[in-house]
């Protein structure tokens, strides 16, 4: 069939070439090779952009396509076909299900219960059982930073990247931490495992992370232990028959986008990572998102949840309240005597409601708050997970990482007919458990209050102040950033601190907006609640108020903050793993750190000195007028008095 259509260029194509070209032509694609007939490589087209691009270019990029996607081309066709002809006739795919609340823990950051689950958590981790997943192939449009986003520092006090803080963090798993919750000092391991660390990226983000990890030595993690796997992009589809959308602008390239964070899974087990990390001896993959610097602070405890529940599938989640736009937790039970089975998975916000009031019953009012808690009863999906992977790979085994996927055509109108824009087909990561047998053992984590998990920085400033005016959370630089200081004082305030109250500030317009003591410390310092309380053995002779800026960075496993009374700001670097300090200050007081939001800034500085992308994008700069620094090179004992 191949040489019928391509005549004279048949010679130009091996025979898996042509036999793809066939299958291709088979599944309705016979538009990609109008006009081929000719020998020549792309004469009768004008189109073509460069010299580069002709039959063979196309050719190879449609190999990549078909190599990519299990299943070749042919299966993305026929499953976008299958998806296609449910959206237009508005198939419901969660039609006959009974929805009910999964089993899991609610837990209250600092509770005895949420500290007993991260000291397991912590413990089963720094004993090397746990590797991390981070996916970061996003193109990040909504937030629009020039570069990566895990690039973006996560707050203007230290200044780091948020990579550089999930490195960080790993590496504290890692060093020779273990330690009881509330002993007076931090008990060390005998040996010194490495969590290994993946990441995904995509094309658009895969040679800046790169570049990233490079130019930083892998942010102490070491090469070895990271690994990067990279996704690859599917083809759009131009119309209700699925056929491969060539680009406005050159007839030899086939139109890609994203095909999701799903595709994680595909890789983990393509990469062969699994088969490795369980001879390693790994148990759990927690896997996380570009740009929440809080997840850390949950993740110990969510372990441990897993551990005590013998989850297979623990997904980390906040508070959610009813018809918030954050998808829900959700146990799916199908009708009697249907071939679907029962699952655990996110159901978005917009097909909750109805689910639940098509169920009637006890949600016969749909998505409405539980009146004692004040939030709905089904948890806030937030996509941070936690899996076995004994079962994780086993699964992936059957199903070579396949996640069931989805379309979400933008129709010019109500005839569906035709896109207002090319589509393709899509999958996300948290959809894994439709993999799983009804027996598997999906549950949750809620930490309360969100401070403590969740965060992400995924807006751009116009979009921030839209959320803002309805009252949402803006998801933005700015509230990353505050978030980052307020969860510190939260933490500091939970072990018996005392840190003063934010200031209400307006930045980018938002008006009184809570801008706490801005306190950020490397993970080093105290990796969990548990590490925290030993770190400061009085915790009452600790006072910090509200002005006061206080950065304590590097190696910071040794140190132990004894007591300080902060008015202004103190930083401190350690550069050394073998330097132990003892902070032991009365009263540090300077002019301290200002946050001058950017309208108040004097033209005559912004000309010497214009406004940076990252500043524009949380509305402030620092003026960092006056410090106590302090820096420790070398190993040995020091006290700071
Ligand atoms: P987001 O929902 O934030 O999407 O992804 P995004 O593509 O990064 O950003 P927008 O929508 O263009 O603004 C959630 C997580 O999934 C990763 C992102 O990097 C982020 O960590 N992701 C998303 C991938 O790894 N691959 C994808 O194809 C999409």
């Amino acid at each position: 069939m191949a040489s019928i259509l391509l005549g004279a260029s048949t010679s130009l194509f091996t025979s898996d070439d042509l036999s793809l070209v066939t299958s291709l032509i088979a599944h309705g694609q016979t538009h990609l090779f109008d006009g081929w007939s000719s020998s020549s490589l792309s004469e009768n087209d004008s189109s073509s952009s460069s010299s580069s691009s002709n039959k063979l270019s196309l050719m190879a990029q449609l190999r990549v396509l078909d190599d990519a996607y299990p299943g070749g081309l042919v299966a993305y066709i026929t499953n976008a076909q299958r998806l296609l002809s449910e959206s237009r006739l508005g198939t419901n795919p969660l039609e006959g299900y009974t929805p009910s609340v999964p089993s899991g823990e609610a837990l209250p950051w600092g509770s005895e219960k949420f500290e007993q689950f991260e000291e397991r958590g912590f413990q089963h981790a720094a004993s090397g059982k746990v590797a991390f997943v981070l996916v970061a192939g996003g193109l990040g449009e909504r937030l629009g930073y020039s570069g990566i986003k895990v690039k973006l520092p996560y707050d203007t006090a230290r200044e780091a990247a948020f990579l550089q803080l999930y490195c960080e963090h790993i590496a504290a798993y890692t060093s020779s931490y273990a330690t009881t919750s509330t002993s007076a000092s931090p008990k060390k391991t005998k040996h010194k495992t490495t969590s290994p660390f993946a990441i995904m990226t995509s094309d658009d983000t895969h040679a800046q992370t790169l570049n990233l990890l490079e130019r930083n030595e892998y942010f102490g993690l070491g090469r070895d232990n990271i690994t990067l796997v990279k996704q690859e992009k599917v083809a759009c589809l131009a119309d209700n028959d699925a056929k491969l959308a060539l680009e406005d602008n050159n007839r030899w390239s086939v139109q890609t986008k994203p095909h999701g964070h799903g595709d994680v899974h595909m890789l983990m087990h393509s990469s062969g990572l699994l088969d490795e990390w369980e001879r390693r001896g790994i148990e759990h993959v927690v896997f996380f998102q570009d740009t929440n610097a809080l997840v850390f602070r949950a993740v110990p405890a969510a372990i441990g949840v897993s551990l005590a529940n013998d989850f297979e599938v623990n997904s980390l989640a906040v508070p959610r309240r009813a018809k918030e736009a954050i998808g829900a937790i959700t146990r799916l039970t199908p009708a009697q005597g249907s071939k679907n089975r029962a699952m655990t998975i996110n159901v978005e916000y917009n097909q909750l409601d109805p689910l639940l009031r098509a169920s009637g019953g006890a949600f016969k009012d749909g998505d409405m708050n539980d009146k004692n808690t004040g939030y709905s009863p089904f948890p806030g999906n937030i996509n941070q997970l936690v899996f076995r992977l004994a079962e994780y790979r086993r699964t992936l085994q059957r199903t070579h990482g396949v996640i069931a996927e989805f379309i979400n055509p933008k129709y010019t109108d109500g005839t569906k007919t035709a896109f207002k824009k090319p589509t393709r087909l899509e999958c996300m990561m948290q959809d894994y458990p439709k993999s799983l047998g009804p027996e598997a053992k999906v549950g949750f984590t809620t930490i309360t209050p969100n401070l403590a998990a969740y965060s992400p920085v995924k807006n751009s400033v116009a979009e921030a102040q839209a959320k803002f005016a309805k009252g949402d959370p803006t998801h933005s630089a700015t509230s990353g950033e505050l978030d980052v200081y307020a969860s510190h004082c939260a933490a500091l305030r939970l072990v018996g601190c005392s840190v003063g109250s934010p200031m209400s500030v307006t930045f980018l317009g938002m008006e009184r907006l809570a801008l706490p003591p801005r306190i950020s410390f490397a993970p080093s310092f105290a990796p969990s609640l548990g590490h925290l309380r030993s770190k400061l053995p009085a915790p009452r002779q600790v006072a910090i108020s509200a002005r006061s800026s206080f950065v304590l960075e590097g190696h910071c496993e040794n140190v132990i903050l004894e007591s300080l009374e902060l008015d202004g700001a103190l930083h401190i670097s350690v550069h050394h793993p073998r330097c132990r300090l003892v902070i032991r200050c009365g009263l540090v007081q300077n002019a301290g750190w200002h946050w001058t939001p950017l309208e108040e800034l004097e033209g005559a500085e912004t000309s010497t000195s214009p406004v940076t992308e990252e500043e524009a994008m949380r509305g402030f700069r620092v003026h960092r007028t006056e410090t106590a620094r302090y820096e420790f090179f070398h190993g040995g004992r020091y006290v700071l008095e």
